[in-house]
């Protein structure tokens, strides 16, 4: 199947220009000014957008969490990715305590099996490491496309590691090229405050934020860079939420140390008072790390505009409110923690970044696209728009109108941190290796069309070869 997307403005991290696209095979074959060259279709895409796919580094399908599972599996969070024009993301595997990586592999791929309507990939959540067992196993993921570490530095006495565990990893990350990713919290202290504030009957949801002060991701993200450096390990610390963890990242980066940080789009728009709704509404966006005073968001769209912060994720991490969050209603650290929004992210940021004068358009789709792909080992295939990249390519309408709801959105949550938003602005056609995804709001594909994508060491770039079936 052969396409022609003609007179679309192409949109990458680097050019904004007029041209055609040609997609043949799954892959860009040729792009340039007025093609002459026979289709089995062509797309008018006069007016509008010819983005990346965008790339989500950081996603939470059918996991188990918090006393249950996340609302979206691969197929439901795959399918909201799609309407929202992202076509590859990276979920968390997360290592069960004593098993191996192996089989935690297997059960997460089994759990992706034909219901894959996007590409993806996965990093490896360390939760339990064995001289002489899963430590050597470890270094053996980047070969086989797993090429990210992830440590949580929190949620003490369910996933959090020791020092002693975070500093080994990052040690063999140097030796394998693997990049290290951390949930930057300091758990023990949190841990403290979780069950002072407990103690004193202070079981509301804004008890979430209150126990886990700015503070804690500070010394933490800052932990993390040094201990990265001392290990040889480049480090990409996730969803940074405020002003105290963008300061050490800003510091090392000036050093010109191998670290990379990231944000997500609920910090721009949520804060700490959306925690003090009445009627458990502050539920809803319990996750972590917490909605932050408001003069957070400032600081935010500075670090992203300065590459301070390099990418915008999601952190999706999907339940219900009625079931899942209701399970925390007399305990505010029962909550599960999450918040829906992989559908969301190119709606909010095109608006109230490119719209509102934040950000380029260019600028959008490097956070969104280029620099995830960048970083997690799939670029060129994947993060921009070019002659061999895979044909993942959104049509974008930069003139239609949206209004953002968990009733039209396609994850199952039953609410959206967005709710009733108006956006000017949204994808019209998503393709994935050429395939037609999304159009006139149906998914016209069918799931099983998704692939794992073996990714690259860090720093290599993703070259030639198709895609292997997950
Ligand atoms: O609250 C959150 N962010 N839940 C997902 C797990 C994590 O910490 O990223
Ligand atoms: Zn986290
Ligand atoms: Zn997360």
């Amino acid at each position: 199947m052969s396409i022609l997307i003609k007179g679309g403005r192409v949109i990458t991290a680097a050019d904004d220009y007029v041209g055609d696209v040609f997609v043949e095979d799954e892959r860009i074959s040729l792009i340039g000014e007025s093609l002459d060259v026979e289709a089995d279709r062509v797309i008018d895409a006069r007016g509008k957008y010819l983005l990346p796919g965008c790339v989500d580094p950081h996603t939470h399908l059918d996991m188990p969490f918090g006393g249950t599972v996340t609302i979206d599996d691969v197929e439901s969070g795959q399918t909201a990715a799609a309407f929202g024009g992202t076509t590859c993301h990276v979920d968390f595997v997360i290592q069960p305590k004593g098993a191996t990586f192996t089989a935690a592999l297997d059960e997460w791929k089994a759990k992706a099996d034909g219901k894959q309507v996007i590409d993806m990939g996965y990093h490896m959540a360390v939760t339990d490491l064995k001289e002489g067992g899963t430590l050597e196993e470890l270094a053996s993921l980047p070969d086989q496309g797993i090429t990210s570490y992830k440590l949580f530095m929190a949620y003490k006495g369910a996933i959090m590691v020791d020092d002693e565990t975070l500093f080994r990893v990052m040690q063999v990350a140097a030796q394998t090229d693997a990049l290290v990713m951390v949930h930057a919290e300091h758990g023990d202290a949190i841990d403290v405050l979780v069950k002072q504030a407990l103690a004193e009957g202070k079981t509301e949801p804004k008890y979430h934020a209150l126990t886990r002060p700015p503070e804690t991701e500070g010394e933490a993200t800052n932990r993390a860079i040094q201990l990265s450096h001392v290990a040889g390990s480049p480090l990409y610390v996730v969803h940074v939420s405020c002003r105290e963890s963008v300061e050490p990242i800003a510091r090392a980066r000036e050093a010109g140390w191998n670290i990379h940080g990231e944000t997500c789009t609920q910090y721009f728009f949520i804060d700490y008072s959306y925690l003090e709704k009445p009627d458990f509404e502050g539920a809803k966006y319990v996750y972590t790390p917490p909605p932050r005073d408001k003069a957070n968001q400032d600081v935010l769209w500075n670090a992203v505009r300065t590459d301070t912060l390099s990418v915008i994720s999601t952190d999706h991490c999907a339940f219900l409110w009625d079931g899942q969050k209701t399970m925390g209603k007399d305990d505010f650290s029962k909550i599960p923690n999450g918040g829906p929004g992989l559908e969301n992210r190119l709606h909010m940021i095109h608006e109230f970044g490119v719209r509102a004068g934040r950000i380029s358009l260019n600028r959008m789709v490097e956070l969104l696209a280029t620099n995830p792909a960048k970083l997690f080992g799939l670029y060129p295939r994947k993060g921009t728009i070019a002659v061999g990249s895979d044909a993942d390519i959104v049509v974008f309408d930069p003139s239609r109108k949206h209004t953002i709801s968990a009733k039209t959105d396609h994850s199952r949550s039953d609410y959206n941190l967005y709710e009733g938003i108006d956006v000017t602005g949204t994808p019209e056609l998503v393709l994935l290796r050429g395939n037609v995804l999304v159009e006139n709001d149906e998914l016209v594909a069918s799931p099983g069309i998704g692939r794992f994508v073996r990714r690259a060491k860090f720093g290599e770039e993703l070259k030639g070869g198709a895609a292997v079936p997950a």
